[in-house]
């Protein structure tokens, strides 16, 4: 990576860029700057190459080719949020971006020692104290502080996460930790992976000021179309089937109608060199038959052969995931029940005395804000934790299938070939592939480990191990996230027929309309409740 020449006010210039993975092609030959100022939204279909793109950016991984220049200090926030050290408190994990928790530390250590019996011990960490506190005021001191305070409050985090150590805190919460980190470090620009995923709505909000005024730059990757039109002033869609990153200097509105222009002047093109080529050949046709105007007749066939080759391809739109749920296995009247489940965290009561039925077929929303235990509750429902209280009884015939927010049921070693052949029981080779072609993994990409995998092709696989597994009662936690919008469309298409039942946790109102849910659980109370539509406006507030 190179120091550029700050005079060029470019923060990040990239130039004829190449990116692989593995063996595979994603994108050649893509130059660009982006200047201060500049929002850019990142944008193509899941397994694209956006995430490996902000890396190069971010300078984490090396281009197969081109070259990377940054002039600024960049903050850069990953899709997975599985970084830092797992013992470090929340609140300072944020300070750690301005290093103001070496400060806190220092002095933490001298409070102790301050209050030694011995008079040595304590005087020297009476100044070590002072030393500390005069670095961390010149750092910003206090003020500091309370303004981490409140941009963590800002993207949903409450005071008793803050003094959590990262180790317990789930996947949410940690991206939530980065990304407060990440603006509080005022890094001029800013990579942003998928900042929405696991926000709730009103971060989701707040967040789309904070961004739209950032006077830096900006590359932000996201599937969330009303913070791209609220936030960016150029678009970049990275083409994963011309392996090109298409440039538009314009906002969100106008980069949709400038491509739809596009394609439209293409097509139209096309269809007026065919009609000429067709002449071309009709009349070349009628003059090969006499010797005397052969020769002309073979330039005209040159000639036409000439004008389609010019022609741009009429681009292929993206491949998208066709699929069905399967009948789900026969069960019981009622396949889930829990009594009585609560549980605490520390001091802290998430939820008490939840009774819960599940019957057969039917569509439970479960609502709560960030924090309620949506996730955890999911959790002691599909077996992978336990209630402090309390207990579930499962139905006759119960299978359940579990998607977990953080795809913790993939396996990221082994193949994704050999990730479904375990959640399918039965099921052969053969059949197990041609679900995984609904899913659009085919060819090699079915050797490819689950490690590997992007963010939107973990979902997919997730969703792909729930099909084949022919469960009754689905656990879904937040299953659209990732997911691009044609693919997140068709999941929705394929859940709204699904004939099992299924329990839901998600903030994405679209998510809940093709659901139809019956009923709905209020957390923490455990209330539960009939489905209505003010409900709905419940979630963009969840
Ligand atoms: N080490 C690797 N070996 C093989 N393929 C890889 C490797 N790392 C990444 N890939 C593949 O590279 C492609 C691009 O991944 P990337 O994470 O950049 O996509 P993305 O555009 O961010 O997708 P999403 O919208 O799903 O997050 C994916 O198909 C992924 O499976
Ligand atoms: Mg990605």
């Amino acid at each position: 990576m190179q120091q550029l020449d700050r005079h060029l006010l470019a923060v990040i210039q990239a130039t004829d860029i190449e990116l692989r993975a593995g063996a595979e092609l994603l994108v050649a030959g893509a130059t660009f700057r982006v200047d201060n100022g500049d929002r850019v939204g990142l944008v193509g279909r899941n397994g694209a190459g956006k995430t490996t793109l902000t890396k190069v950016l971010a300078g984490q991984i090396q281009p197969a080719k081109g070259v990377i220049a940054t002039s600024a200090s960049v903050g850069y926030l990953p899709q997975d949020p599985r970084t830092g050290d797992l013992d470090v408190l929340a609140m300072d994990r944020i300070l750690s971006a301005r290093g103001l928790d070496e400060f806190i530390r220092r002095m933490r250590q001298a409070e102790v020692d301050m209050s030694s019996s011995d008079s040595k011990i304590s005087e020297k960490a009476m100044r070590k104290y002072s030393n500390a506190e005069e670095s961390f005021q010149s750092a910003g001191g206090y003020a500091a502080e309370s303004e981490a305070a409140t941009l963590a409050a800002s993207v949903g985090l409450t005071t008793t996460v803050l003094q959590q150590t990262l180790g317990t805190l789930s996947g949410g919460q940690r991206r939530r930790i980065e990304l407060a980190r990440i603006l509080f470090s005022g890094s001029e620009t800013l990579l942003l992976d998928e900042p929405t995923n696991h926000l709730d709505a009103d971060s989701i909000v707040w967040l789309r000021g904070f961004l739209a005024n950032h006077q830096g730059g900006l590359v932000v990757i996201s599937h969330d179309v009303e913070l791209l039109e609220a936030t960016v002033n150029r678009v970049f869609y990275l083409d994963a089937n011309r392996q090109v990153l298409d440039i538009y200097n314009v906002g969100w509105k106008e980069y949709l109608n400038s491509r739809e222009a596009d394609e439209r002047r293409r097509k139209r093109e096309r269809s007026n060199t065919e009609r000429q080529v067709q002449v071309l050949q009709a009349q070349a046709d009628r003059m090969r038959a006499k010797a005397s105007k052969a020769k002309a007749a073979q330039s005209m066939y040159k000639r036409a052969e000439k004008l389609m080759g010019g022609l741009e391809q009429v681009r292929q739109g993206d491949r998208v995931a066709k699929l069905r749920f399967p009948t789900p296995s026969p069960c019981g009247k009622t396949p889930l029940m829990a009594t009585g489940l609560s549980r605490v965290y520390g001091s802290q009561e998430i939820f008490t005395d939840v009774d819960l039925a599940i019957d057969r077929g039917s569509k439970v929303v479960v609502l709560g804000l960030n924090g309620a235990g949506k996730t955890t509750l999911l959790r002691i429902l599909a077996g992978v934790d336990t209630p402090d209280t309390g207990e579930i009884q499962p139905g006759h015939g119960l299978k359940i299938g579990y998607y977990a927010q953080e795809h913790e049921t993939l396996d990221p070693n082994r193949s994704v070939l050999e990730n479904m052949l375990t959640a399918s029981g039965d099921m052969n080779d053969a059949q197990v592939r041609s679900v995984l072609g609904s899913f659009l993994f085919s060819g090699d990409s079915v050797q490819k480990a689950a490690g590997v995998l992007s963010g939107g092709e973990k979902t997919r696989l997730s969703l792909a191990m729930l099909v084949v597994s022919s469960a009754n009662v689905l656990l879904l936690d937040e299953p659209t996230n990732n997911l691009d919008p044609a693919s997140r469309a068709e999941i929705l298409d394929a859940l709204h027929d699904y004939e099992g039942s299924v329990v839901l946790v998600t903030h994405d109102e679209g998510a809940v309309s093709a659901l139809e849910p019956e009923r709905v659980l209020l957390l923490p109370d455990g209330v539960e409740d009939l489905w209505n539509q003010d409900y709905l406006d419940l979630i963009s507030l969840a």
